[in-house]
């Protein structure tokens, strides 16, 4: 596979999780829904579902049944962006090159839609679960990615975060809460699909270590973006870490610190794919699209 091949594989599985997303949060005319959809549609880079779709497609599974698990996660993770921006948290006002969920819909509306995201992307994945080809390994892959979205990961990771604001966390401690607020979903898309996919013991323990690494970069990467890119870039607003007194890599690193620590992260990853060859090109594209985001310009 040609890096533009990888290139490709990444717009179609994007437009195909665009597609089922439209479908898996249908219009009501009520405000809860269409604040959902508000969320939800137009917007993000849908990262993790097209790594559950990768990781599952690079040990042998068919994309199409993979689809609803793929959206489960988006929708996961666009409630943590909702509550992440609401006035008790970060208090964001911009999300992917809009006004937040609180700021258009208000605060109420906005941990609402959030909690029905959340709810409904297991509605989702249970129901696509019990039609799986095998449906044993459907569970244990929802398993994990319930267990990598509370308390035991990202929720706990997030707690974790605004307490250490304005703190003197250590690398050790902010490794930790990145590992959890981000990681863990990034990780459990990459083992989510892997284990819908059949993997091996071997090729799911790879796939593991490249998850880890990868969930990693991708805050450290987040928090460098945070310190440099404009609004234009990342549709949030720039420099609310430092606004927040956040404890992150840029603060403890420095911005050429942070991304020679990304970087790293991301090799480590790439070299964990070794033993799958060509079949996991887009998982190692994916790598560099999510680091080269944060590259020295
Ligand atoms: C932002 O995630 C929040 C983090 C966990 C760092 P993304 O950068 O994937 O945001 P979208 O989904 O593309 O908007
Ligand atoms: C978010 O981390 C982690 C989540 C679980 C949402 P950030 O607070 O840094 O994410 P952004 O920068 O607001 O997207
Ligand atoms: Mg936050
Ligand atoms: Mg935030
Ligand atoms: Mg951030």
């Amino acid at each position: 596979m040609t890096a533009n091949d990888a290139a490709s594989y990444v717009a179609e599985r994007r437009r195909l999780i665009d597609q089922a997303l439209e479908g898996a949060v249908t219009v009501d005319g009520s405000r809860l829904r269409d604040a959902m959809r508000y969320s939800l549609l137009g917007g993000g880079k849908r990262i993790r579902p097209i790594m559950l779709l990768a990781s599952g497609e690079a040990v042998g599974a068919d994309c199409a049944p993979l689809l609803p698990f793929a959206c489960g996660i988006e929708m996961i993770h666009t409630y943590s962006l909702l509550h992440d921006d609401l006035p008790a948290m970060d208090d964001d006002e911009l999300r992917r090159g809009r006004p937040t969920s609180h700021v258009r819909y208000g605060e109420a509306l906005a941990i609402l839609a959030g909690d029905a995201l959340l709810t409904d992307a297991f509605t989702l994945m249970t129901a696509a679960a019990q039609t799986y080809p095998d449906p044993v390994a459907a569970i244990r892959a929802v398993h994990e990615i319930a267990l990598a979205a509370g308390a035991a990961g990202m929720v706990a990771g997030q707690a974790e975060d605004i307490a250490a604001e304005g703190g003197d966390a250590d690398l050790a401690t902010v490794e930790r809460i990145h590992r959890r607020k981000t990681g863990a979903l990034l990780c459990a898309a990459v083992r989510g699909g892997a284990i819908l996919g059949g993997a091996e013991e071997d090729a799911l323990t790879r796939l593991t270590l490249y998850g880890e690494r990868l969930g990693l970069a991708f805050q450290v990467v987040d928090d460098v973006l945070d310190a440099t890119a404009d609004s234009g870039v990342t549709g949030k607003v720039g420099g609310r870490d430092r606004a927040l007194g956040k404890r992150t890599y840029v603060e403890l690193l420095g911005v050429a610190g942070a991304r020679a620590r990304a970087v790293a992260l991301r090799d480590e990853a790439v070299a964990a794919l070794d033993v799958l060859g060509t079949a996991a090109a887009p998982l190692r594209s994916l790598a560099d699209l999510v680091v080269g985001r944060a590259a020295a310009p």
